[in-house]
């Protein structure tokens, strides 16, 4: 127990770590990572354990989709509460509590005897899954050393695709007994993953325990997997870090500090552009949009599922080189393919193309999106933000995304039903172009940055300049 809790890491110097100290970061990043795969799987299993609630309690089209949307709802304020939390309990507390909620709001929709019931175990659900979508990129870059800080980060969007394609594939499997419960109750299974990680192998992480003056224990921890001198002056930049702000605000409240704001305008706005540029239109809806191209709806469940393998393998691409390319070139070109390919998919439906060629357009815009925007969002909002606004930044920018996430899916079929499906598409081309404008102007490269570099970057980038 000892052994584990105090052999942490950090954002130091990768040299520094031993083999087995790195391996061990890696089973805790995934651990930590299990965070996004709930994120993944509820997002992804309603759409196909509803087909059979609706018929199991008699659901009206609206109460049909209040199960879908009270989930996001719950996610946004869980978000916002937790950095709070995560703040006074520390990281590895919180993503135990948050695995705890999961658990219960798992039982309690599986129990339902109705719709209250059920939509009061998805709002549940919902805290626990924006909770942890909050906590995850935050404990992920303060266990890492910045030369994987990348990789490790990314974990989290991987998981959250394998947990999309598994509820699908769940779906598929319970399908045929129409067995809904049992569909939602695979999620109990990683939910108590992260409750035992948290409780017996999750190290708390050494930047909170300096930024709440626990100084002595954040350099025992430190020290315990590299050496007394790394430790001291890791220690000692911690130090210098909290002299040279310009403000001591914590918590929400340091969001305001004149130091933050520009993280927290690249954080808000990459979490609009992501979900604005239309990714979940796709994602939730694939199957109406690929009947709509005239291609039988028995074979829309296959293609949806190609398309979260798409997903997967487009993010495992972006894990192989997010630390040697860097965050800005990803983005940039994510973009660029989303914009182009949006484009192109609008003109095939406006123009009445071919289904197979909307297909291909469909795809190539999932693989841009994976391979960048869908990613990167996750690993700059660990990376932008000061220690003491890290948590509250990223419950900012998490909070947005989910809000985004809930505008974007309840008006995209009133909207494509008012201009045309393929007209929509233009709308999210144009964000999407929109973002690359944003990002090549805005956005701060983090690769191999520590917290220091990356504020200078965003200051030159704003047009600030840093104190001496
Ligand atoms: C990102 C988005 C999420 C989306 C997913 C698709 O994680 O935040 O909303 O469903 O990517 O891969």
């Amino acid at each position: 127990m000892q052994g584990f809790s105090t052999a942490t890491v950090y954002e130091g110097p990768l040299s520094e770590v031993p083999p087995d100290g790195l391996r061990k970061i890696w089973l805790w990043a995934v651990l930590i990572a299990v965070g996004g795969f709930l994120f993944g799987f509820d997002t992804g299993v309603i759409s196909g354990a509803l087909l059979y609630i609706k018929t199991d309690f008699g659901l009206n089209s609206f109460e049909q989709s209040s199960v879908v949307s009270v989930l996001v709802l719950g996610a946004m304020a869980g978000a916002m509460g937790s950095g709070r939390i995560a703040d006074r309990i520390g990281r590895r507390k919180i993503l135990g509590l948050e695995g705890l909620v999961f658990l219960v709001g798992t039982v309690i929709a599986v129990l339902s005897t109705g719709y209250a019931m059920l939509v009061l175990g998805r709002l549940v659900l919902g805290l626990a899954v924006g909770g942890a979508s909050a906590t995850v990129p935050v404990y992920l870059s303060e266990i890492s050393p910045k030369e994987i800080r990348g990789r490790t980060l990314t974990l989290n969007q991987l998981l959250i695709t394998i947990g999309i394609l598994v509820a699908y594939l769940t779906n598929l499997a319970f399908s045929g007994a129409g067995d809904w419960r049992a569909m939602i109750g695979v999620g109990a299974v990683p939910a108590a993953v992260i409750v035992v990680a948290s409780l017996w192998v999750l190290p708390e992480s050494a930047a909170w325990l300096a930024a709440r003056g626990e100084r002595d224990e954040a350099r025992r921890l430190v020290a315990s997997v590299t050496n007394e001198a790394t430790a001291d002056r890791l220690l000692d930049r911690y130090d210098r870090n909290r002299a040279r702000q310009d403000d001591d605000r914590t918590g929400w409240r340091s969001l305001l500090a004149a130091d933050v704001r520009p993280a927290l305008v690249v954080g808000l706005a990459l979490a609009a552009v992501q979900q604005f540029g239309g990714i979940n239109t796709i994602i939730y809806y694939a199957p109406t949009i690929i009947e709509e191209t005239g291609l039988t709806a028995s074979n829309s469940i296959v293609y949806s599922i190609a398309i979260g393998v798409i997903n997967l393998v487009m993010t495992l691409v972006a894990i192989r080189v997010i630390d040697r390319a860097g965050r800005r070139p990803l983005l940039l070109f994510s973009l660029g393919a989303m914009t182009v390919m949006m484009a192109l998919l609008g003109l095939s439906f406006v123009a009445g193309w071919s289904s197979g060629l909307s297909l291909v357009f469909m795809v190539l815009y999932i693989a841009g999106y994976a391979v960048g925007t869908g990613p990167v969002f996750w690993t700059l909002i660990g990376e932008i933000f000061p220690p003491r606004a890290r948590a509250a930044g990223s419950s900012a920018s998490t909070a947005v995304n989910w809000l985004a996430n809930f505008v974007v899916s309840l008006v995209f079929l009133p909207i494509a039903g008012v201009l045309g499906q393929g007209e929509t598409f233009w709308i999210f081309a144009v964000i999407a172009g929109l973002g690359w404008v944003f990002v090549s102007r805005f956005v701060p490269e983090t690769k191999e940055r520590d917290f220091t570099e990356v504020d200078a970057d965003l200051r030159s980038r704003f047009g600030e300049r840093a104190p001496a």
